[in-house]
């Protein structure tokens, strides 16, 4: 399993719109198994894929089935959990080759976080932040998902230092806004310093201009230039926060997303590469080759294989 953290520091400006439709992406465009885990106690992901209910249901303290439970009971019993017991299956609207699972997000989220951070002092930071970091790696236990995405909330938290800690890319979108990039520039320090300090390593990034209009032409500019990045999701209602959920199965992105599927999948086929996961189109059914993901009409478990094979 290939582990991304979405993050910014910066609050509201695309973090959850590309965690949720990239893991859609993934699934339709890379026939990809993808788990998102909803780090954020704003649970803005959990509701962008699931019902009113179901989000309301898995909060429940009887219920346990969210992100807090799951690390907490990893942390303060020390022992991996099977976490089959705390995610939610099949909660994206796509089923067409892979398919979306979460770990929902908690209201007490910020209290698992203060936990955990009141816990450096005693357990030290390099041993809770490699606690945390295995407890996102033990995920996929049972499960074989080939790719996690984190959704994180603005700020850097001790549950997203955790998990940059085992990252194998740090997805950051970035919009147009006047202080991005040297914002941006003193985050990268931040979790340089921090990663460094704990001993793990720095993931590879990759940069993704959100919310992007055609008058931040500039913009767009300097994320090519500065981060050698040539992604970008345009400024679109369908990506609007209350179209995204649909309780239809079977909708596909370009139902979902209109004008936004090229940008999704030009996106979703960037991120598969940058994983080692090579996309190409299939030859003929089951003649795939290991180590490639499907474009298109993929078999899930060709990007399982491909998953594994890295
Ligand atoms: N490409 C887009 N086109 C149109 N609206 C968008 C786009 N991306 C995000 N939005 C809207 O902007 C708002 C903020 O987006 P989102 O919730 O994804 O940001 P965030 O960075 O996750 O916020 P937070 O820091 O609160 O977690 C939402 O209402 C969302 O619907
Ligand atoms: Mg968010």
């Amino acid at each position: 399993m290939k582990i991304i953290v979405v993050f910014n520091m910066r609050g509201g400006i695309g973090k959850t719109t590309l965690a949720v439709t990239l893991a859609e992406g993934l699934a339709q465009f890379g026939g990809a198994k993808v788990l998102i885990a909803d780090a954020d106690p704003q649970r803005s992901a959990s509701h962008r894929l699931c019902p009113l209910a179901t989000v309301n249901e898995c909060g429940l303290p009887g219920s346990g089935r969210n992100i807090s439970k799951y690390l907490s009971d990893a942390i303060v019993k020390n022992s991996l959990p099977d976490p089959t017991n705390y995610i939610s299956e099949r909660c994206g609207t796509i089923h067409a080759h892979g398919r979306v699972d979460i770990l929902m997000g908690a209201h007490d989220t910020l209290d698992a976080d203060r936990h955990f951070a009141g816990r450096c002092m005693t357990d030290g930071d390099k041993t809770i932040f490699s606690k945390l970091g295995r407890a996102f790696e033990n995920l996929s236990k049972n499960a074989d998902y080939d790719v996690l995405i984190i959704d994180s909330p603005p700020g850097l938290t001790t549950i997203v230092q955790g998990a940059l800690g085992v990252a194998d890319l740090l997805l950051v979108p970035m919009a147009a806004q006047s202080t991005s990039e040297l914002l941006y520039g003193s985050t990268q320090k931040q979790i340089q310093k921090h990663l460094q300090a704990t001993g793990a390593t720095v993931p590879p990034s990759l940069v993704v201009a959100t919310m992007y209009e055609a008058s931040n032409g500039s913009f767009l500019d300097r994320v090519r230039v500065y981060f050698k990045s040539p992604l970008k999701i345009k400024k679109q209602k369908s990506l609007a926060e209350h179209e995204l959920f649909s309780s239809e199965d079977g909708v596909t992105v370009k139902e979902k997303y209109g004008p936004a599927e090229r940008e999704l999948k030009e996106v979703s086929l960037a991120v598969l590469s940058r994983l080692g996961l090579a996309a190409q189109k299939p030859k003929s059914p089951g003649k795939s080759k290991r180590g490639s993901v499907n474009v298109g009409k993929g078999s899930r478990s060709s990007a399982s294989a491909a998953a594994r094979a890295h």
